[in-house]
């Protein structure tokens, strides 16, 4: 048998159809300018329509039909191709034995990487220039209680000047951009987030919003703006102070241990 005998014959037409149809979606799409790999699924499904239009292309005619089985039903009953068969019949049940392994083994792998919501924030900061000491630091305006509420007003009207747009006119998170962003504004009221922070953690994030949140901080991108660019260190302490006045949450602590500070606040969500 000469190449241009496998040309004509049905059978080998058909097995050079469907090989050029797998390599043509397996690597010719994907090579495309702005195309990305076909999806084993998807490949599965051109590939069922690519046979059925190749079945429908050989049993056109009696004649074309009857060419095309020959070497099938060849294999499986002449003696000169007891090889060919052997190996088939070996080969078949491995290759099922094999996707069926592949589907129902277990993999181990390393859990996907969850998002820590309050990293460990870093012990000092600068802002706008100045160092700042961040562990045992404690919100300077509390130390003057007459100003207190004033303090608190003037947070309320930093609030709603800066924040309302995403953390909401209830402090819930739900503010009228929110639902575009994840993750979602953190909700004040919600005991997980402010009601378990120092203010001096509080501030950090304030200050330093998305950009300054540390690995552990991603992979989302948070959309919390670095206030340190907009507000003074007196404005944000404010807005703490109007944080914690509206929700009712009292700051966590920093504890004394043994003379020593110890940051109380933080925790993995
Ligand atoms: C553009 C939307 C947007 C604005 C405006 C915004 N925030 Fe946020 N904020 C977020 C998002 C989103 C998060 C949650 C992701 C994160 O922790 O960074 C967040 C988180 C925070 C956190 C961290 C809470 C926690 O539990 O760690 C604080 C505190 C905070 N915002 C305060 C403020 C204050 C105060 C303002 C106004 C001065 C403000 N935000 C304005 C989007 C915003």
């Amino acid at each position: 048998m000469n190449f241009a005998r496998y040309a004509r014959h049905p059978f080998w037409q058909a097995v050079a159809i469907l090989v050029l149809a797998f390599v043509v979606i397996e690597w010719g799409i994907p090579a495309l300018p702005g195309s990305a790999i076909v999806p084993a699924s998807v490949v599965l499904q051109y590939m069922a329509t690519v046979l059925v239009g190749v079945l429908i292309y050989v049993s056109d005619s009696e004649e074309r039909w009857a060419l095309f089985k020959a070497p099938l039903h060849a294999a499986l009953v002449e003696p000169r191709l007891k090889p060919v068969r052997v190996t088939g019949l070996v080969l078949l049940p491995l290759l099922v034995g094999a996707v069926t392994l592949g589907q129902v083994r277990a993999t181990v792998q390393a859990p996907p990487s969850l998002r820590s919501i309050h990293p460990a924030p870093p012990p000092e900061i600068t802002f706008r220039g100045k160092t700042m000491t961040l562990t045992g630091l404690e919100n300077p305006l509390r130390a003057r209680p007459d100003s207190l509420p004033a303090f608190v007003a003037e947070g309320r009207r930093i609030y709603y000047q800066n924040c309302l747009p995403c953390h909401g006119d209830h402090l819930d998170g739900q503010g009228h951009y929110a639902a575009g962003f994840n993750p979602l504004p953190a909700n004040f009221q919600d005991n997980g987030t402010i009601a378990q922070l120092t203010e001096s953690f509080v501030f950090w994030r304030i200050a330093k919003g998305g950009p300054g949140l540390p690995r552990e901080g991603t992979p989302w991108n948070s959309a919390m703006p670095r206030w340190e660019d907009f507000l003074t260190e007196r404005e944000i302490w404010s807005v703490i102070t109007f944080l914690y006045d509206q929700t009712g949450w009292k700051p966590r602590t920093w504890e004394k241990t043994g003379g020593e500070m110890r940051d109380a606040g933080g925790g993995h969500d």
